[in-house]
């Protein structure tokens, strides 16, 4: 039988993930309907397409832009959330709280909510041999995109973090905040600074801000010096990578990021463990 997901956001008509879906579906060999849903820009809408969508018997659904939060707050009132969801504080991935259902929660309250975007990152740079374990790592950026990679960096083993953001206070509340969601984040000692003073040798330096659609540059400093270079964003030229290809980097875009948080939310519902890089050579 045909199982249905769909991806929920506001614009929605560029929407990658039901290609991407297919073809893990194809992958593992079961049959899918994966659907761009539109929705109005406000929580009462949201709340109403999610439940309509799971009482119709739709199995996961994706969130993105501008629904994450909402979807976060939703899934905290209903069936739960995991682990990455709470300190992100956002939600990607949705599903059916199995355990709920057992007990006869009805399908409105059971809706569960998970991130896979920080592990998607994570996967990917694994995938490309980055070295994550034992890295000094910097982020530039502190608003929803650095949130949700900070405590899977930490589980995979780096060893160093700086946070580096245009307005420092903004960085600071971000590490005093995940502080205190996460006992493993409080536990590593995570370095504040402003974009144009950080400085000095990193193994890898991700581009988390939202510069990229701007067409502005970041003030990087001669200084700073990267052996890999990541941009969260994806689908143009970006200059933070440029810039560090200049110097020698090895450079990604967020693309794979993209696959990654795909092929996690996925397994999730479906239990199939995707190869990731036969789907990106193939989209
Ligand atoms: P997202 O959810 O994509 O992370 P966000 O929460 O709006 O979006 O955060 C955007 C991030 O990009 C912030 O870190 C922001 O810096 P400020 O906190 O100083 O606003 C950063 N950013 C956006 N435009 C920027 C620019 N032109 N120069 C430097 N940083 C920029």
């Amino acid at each position: 039988m045909t199982k249905h997901f769909i991806v929920i956001g506001n614009p929605i008509a560029h929407s990658k993930s039901p290609e991407i879906h297919t073809q893990f579906a194809a992958q593992a060999g079961l049959e899918i309907s994966y659907q761009r849903q539109y929705c109005p820009d406000d929580a009462a809408s949201f709340t109403a397409v999610i439940e309509a969508f799971f009482q119709g018997g739709g199995v996961g659904a994706n969130v993105t832009v501008p629904f994450k939060q909402v979807a976060y707050e939703c899934c905290a009132a209903r069936g739960g959330l995991s682990e990455h969801a709470k300190v992100a504080g956002a939600v990607n991935t949705l599903l059916l709280n199995n355990a709920l259902l057992k007990n006869g929660t009805p399908i409105a309250e059971a809706i569960y909510g998970d991130n896979t975007d920080g592990q998607g990152l994570v996967n990917h740079m694994t995938s490309l041999d980055w070295p994550l374990k034992g890295a000094r790592v910097a982020i530039i950026g502190a608003g929803g995109a650095a949130r949700g990679v900070i405590l899977p960096l930490i589980e995979a083993g780096i060893s160093e973090l700086t946070l580096a953001n245009r307005t420092l206070n903004k960085a600071t509340n971000l590490v005093n905040e995940l502080s205190a969601a996460s006992e493993t984040i409080a536990k590593q000692q995570i370095n504040i600074c402003s974009t144009e003073t950080l400085s000095g040798e990193f193994d890898i330096i991700i581009n988390a801000t939202s510069i990229g659609l701007s067409g502005d540059t970041l003030p990087l400093s001669d200084e700073l010096h990267s052996h890999y270079a990541y941009d969260m964003m994806y689908g143009r030229e970006l200059p933070f990578l440029q810039h560090f290809a200049k110097r020698g980097a090895q450079t990604s875009d967020g693309y794979g990021m993209l696959i990654g948080q795909a092929a996690l939310s996925f397994k999730r519902w479906t239990g199939h463990a995707i190869d990731v890089v036969k789907v990106t050579d193939s989209l």
